[in-house]
């Protein structure tokens, strides 16, 4: 049987079609993170975006449609999640205008009237409620604008709306873009023609979010590092008191059964050997480092250990491949960014190939300042997190197959 991967793979690429000529509609992820002035902090997903978009305009599309989201609106007009804010930045790195329409369902003749390769940003696809319900009329709509349908949205792939699933019913042309095959490729890579040894490292705060995760990918690594506030579940299962620590006591059964799965899989675990705790995540005023079997009475952990950092650094040189997937603490909070940052350098300067997970961990891996080091940095969080769980992530589903 085909894995997920592989059925994701056969799909048709932008490169499998003719572009002349014709009405391009491009589903993209432009989803970018912004800090409270509306000003862009990581533009990754609008540059990755760009090899699809030029290919268009290179090959003589006659007009290009860009549909994407931008945060969760829940179907209203709010000003803040406009795509407005992102205008002038996709302009200035596509070098072409982009003409932004407000209400598509007002603007068709303008859109449909247009020669020459325009380009058209439709505004935030959430600020209608049809969108994330997958509305069909509504996806009929949106497929008015092109007789070809590119997806490129693969942080958005995960999820079953009508720009990213049910327009695709409607179009006569259906393939993914050059983004969409990147991270695919780069997954297979890693999965299914790994170089061994092969290291999965997790974190992040929660193991219910990685169960499945462990599960599916176990039979493929060789080594598992456990780090982030869901290592605690993983301490407390093996009977340490983590005292304050954020631990799910409704999966410790969960976590003995993922050792014991990696046991009989003859995978190497590493866990935690000592963390930085704190009386008080939030406003902490007492830090320490302490062995895992002492962790203070009223204290949490915030971060991973120096002699774990050590340890943990030395699994990562041993391997040839590195997937990882979460932080190995608080590290927003400067006190506890080490652990995690320390860790980005090591997989940076590896020999490894090494794939970083979207999310968290990719701004991790942006705040190391590493990010040209690591072999791939994924675009989606939730859709990278899926596509590890084994899942046809649906942005696929509807996509034309090769023969
Ligand atoms: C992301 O940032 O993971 C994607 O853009 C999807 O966003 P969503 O989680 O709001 O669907």
């Amino acid at each position: 049987m085909l894995s997920n991967i592989e059925v994701m793979q056969s799909v048709k690429s932008v490169k499998d079609i003719d572009v002349g000529d014709k009405r391009v509609v491009i589903r993209v992820d432009f989803n970018v993170p912004m800090d409270s002035h509306r000003n862009i902090t990581d533009d990754r997903r609008i540059k990755e975006a760009l090899h699809t978009i030029n290919y268009c305009i290179d090959h003589g599309a006659k007009s290009i449609v860009l549909l994407t989201h931008l945060g969760r609106p829940k179907g209203e007009r709010k000003e803040e999640f406009s795509l407005r804010h992102i205008l002038k930045r996709v302009e200035r790195l596509i070098g072409k205008e982009v003409h932004f329409i407000e209400d598509f369902k007002q603007q068709s003749e303008q859109i449909l009237g247009s020669e020459n390769g325009a380009i058209f940003l439709f505004e935030n696809m959430r600020f209608y409620p049809e969108e994330t319900q997958n509305d069909e009329g509504f996806a009929k709509k949106l497929s008015a604008f092109g007789e070809i349908y590119i997806n490129d949205a693969f942080g958005t792939s995960h999820r079953k709306h009508s720009s990213t699933y049910a327009i695709a019913a409607h179009m006569p042309v259906k393939v993914a873009g050059f983004l969409l095959k990147r991270e695919i490729d780069a997954f297979s890579k890693a999965l299914f023609q790994p170089i061994t040894p092969i290291t999965l490292i997790v974190g992040g705060a929660k193991i219910s979010s990685k169960i499945t995760l462990l599960q599916n990918i176990m039979p493929k690594i060789d080594k598992l590092i456990i780090g982030g506030a869901m290592s605690n579940t993983f301490l407390k299962a093996l009977g340490h008191d983590t005292r304050a620590s954020l631990v799910e006591t409704e999966y410790l059964e969960e976590a003995l059964l993922v050792l014991r799965l990696a046991k009989e899989m003859d995978v190497k675990v590493y866990l935690p050997v000592d963390l930085v705790i704190a009386d008080d995540i939030e406003k902490p005023v007492d830090i320490k480092i302490t062995p895992v079997q002492d962790i203070l009475e009223g204290f949490s952990s915030a971060d991973i250990g120096p002699a774990t950092l050590k340890l943990f650094e030395e699994v990562v040189e041993l391997s040839n491949t590195i997937i990882w997937n979460g932080p190995m603490g608080i590290f927003e909070t400067d006190k506890f960014s080490r652990g995690t940052l320390r860790l980005a350098h090591a997989i940076a300067d590896s020999y490894a190939y090494s794939i970083v997970g979207g999310g968290d961990t990719a701004n991790a891996a942006n705040m190391s300042g590493e990010s040209e080091n690591f072999s791939f940095i994924s675009t989606g969080g939730g859709a990278s997190l899926e596509l590890l769980e084994g899942k046809i992530l649906p942005g696929f589903e509807q996509l034309e197959k090769r023969g």
